[in-house]
């Protein structure tokens, strides 16, 4: 590798159901974003199924190594890569074990370094891939069909958790949701869909913790109350009325958590990132409170494909941590429950 050539990072992300290779170029130029998703193997399941999601990462994961590092434009990777970022944790077990084996083995066979990140760090690096301008301190909110959480990002690395879901993340209640009203899988794009038919206030359902102090989300006791709604309105049930009653109340409740963390740590800037942000509702409610606040709240939402998982934001948080003088070998371990910070 020559002085001038740039700095190339091959990500690797496999940590639940989409397989994603991309190659990064220092410092947010993406040269090839890979996901392969698995969403209709799980589909007749209504959920993530472990051992099938293991299975098509295996499969998978190979030729899309080779087919992005093709598209990046990478011919000889042991001379171009500088390093190798793989999702080491949190996530499956059996999922997170194919993206790592592969990244180890591809770091030993090129002697190119490699790092773990934490698959959170890589949804909050999402936002730093799509704008420049996001620097620290800001609050990250992370929505996605396994994790429900607010960080206080006080500097790149270091990490504070706010609060975070006490059983189902939200877009796990929106698919548990849609699974009882029979909609399929996933249910989150569904459900918003039909939300836009419905009428919000035909049912009244619990915002989860609404009086509560804390930074704390719940959506197992909205899930019951729909439950029960449903057996107790049987043909009589709208659909689109009761789509709309679930979302703004998970709706509601995650923004009125992201402003009580803004008024308990005084940081007004909000990145936002995971599945969910596709959300109409809300993508509406947070540029709401940034519109209605004569310019003091910032919201930052990423691009679409960049909020998914993928591969891109995993090689950006690796990328900041090499820089900032992380290192990492070949001993490091995929950890299912790993805490981006306490
Ligand atoms: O980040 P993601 O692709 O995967 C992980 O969970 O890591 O997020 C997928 C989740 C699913 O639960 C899906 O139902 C939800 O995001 N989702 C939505 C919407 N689009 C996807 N939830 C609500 N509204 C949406 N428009
Ligand atoms: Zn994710």
């Amino acid at each position: 590798m020559t002085m001038d050539s740039p700095f190339l990072v091959l990500g690797i992300e496999s940590s639940c159901d989409d397989t994603a290779v991309a190659v990064l170029e220092e410092p947010r130029r993406i040269r090839a974003s890979l996901v392969m998703s698995q969403v209709e193997d799980h589909a007749p399941h209504g959920g993530v199924v472990p051992e099938l999601a293991s299975r098509r990462h295996q499969e998978a994961i190979m030729g899309l190594v080779r087919r992005c590092l093709w598209q990046a434009g990478v011919s000889n990777p042991m001379r171009q890569l500088s390093l190798i970022a793989v999702t080491a944790g949190p996530g499956l077990m059996g999922s997170l074990l194919v993206g790592v084996m592969a990244a180890k083995g591809l770091s030993q066979g090129w002697e190119v370094p490699i790092m773990g990140v934490n698959h959170m760090e890589g949804h909050l690096f999402a936002n730093v891939l799509a704008h420049p301008d996001l620097k620290p301190p800001f609050l990250c909110l992370i929505v996605s069909g396994g994790h429900t959480e607010v960080h206080l990002v006080r500097s790149f690395g270091d990490y504070r958790l706010l609060g975070a879901t006490r059983d189902d993340a939200v877009g796990e209640a929106y698919d548990k949701v849609a699974k009882m009203l029979g909609l399929g899988y996933p249910g989150g794009p569904v459900i918003d869909r039909l939300a836009r038919e419905g009428d919000p206030d035909r049912y009244q359902l619990p915002v989860p913790f609404k009086g509560s102090s804390q930074v704390e989300f719940s959506f197992s006791g909205l899930k019951t109350a729909v439950l029960w709604l449903v057996r107790r309105e049987g043909e009589a049930l709208s659909v689109p009325d009761l789509c709309a009653s679930f979302q703004r109340a998970a709706v509601e409740s995650l923004v009125s958590k992201v402003k009580l963390a803004m008024n308990q740590t005084g940081v007004r800037t909000v990145a936002v990132s995971g599945g969910v942000v596709a959300n109409r509702e809300l993508r509406r409610r947070l540029e709401d409170l940034a519109g209605s606040s004569g310019g003091r709240v910032r919201v930052y939402l990423p691009p679409l494909e960049l909020c998914t998982d993928n591969a891109a934001m995993v090689a950006a948080a690796g990328l900041w941590a090499y820089r900032r003088g992380v290192r990492d070998d070949l001993s490091f371990r995929a950890d299912p429950s790993w805490e981006l910070s306490r």
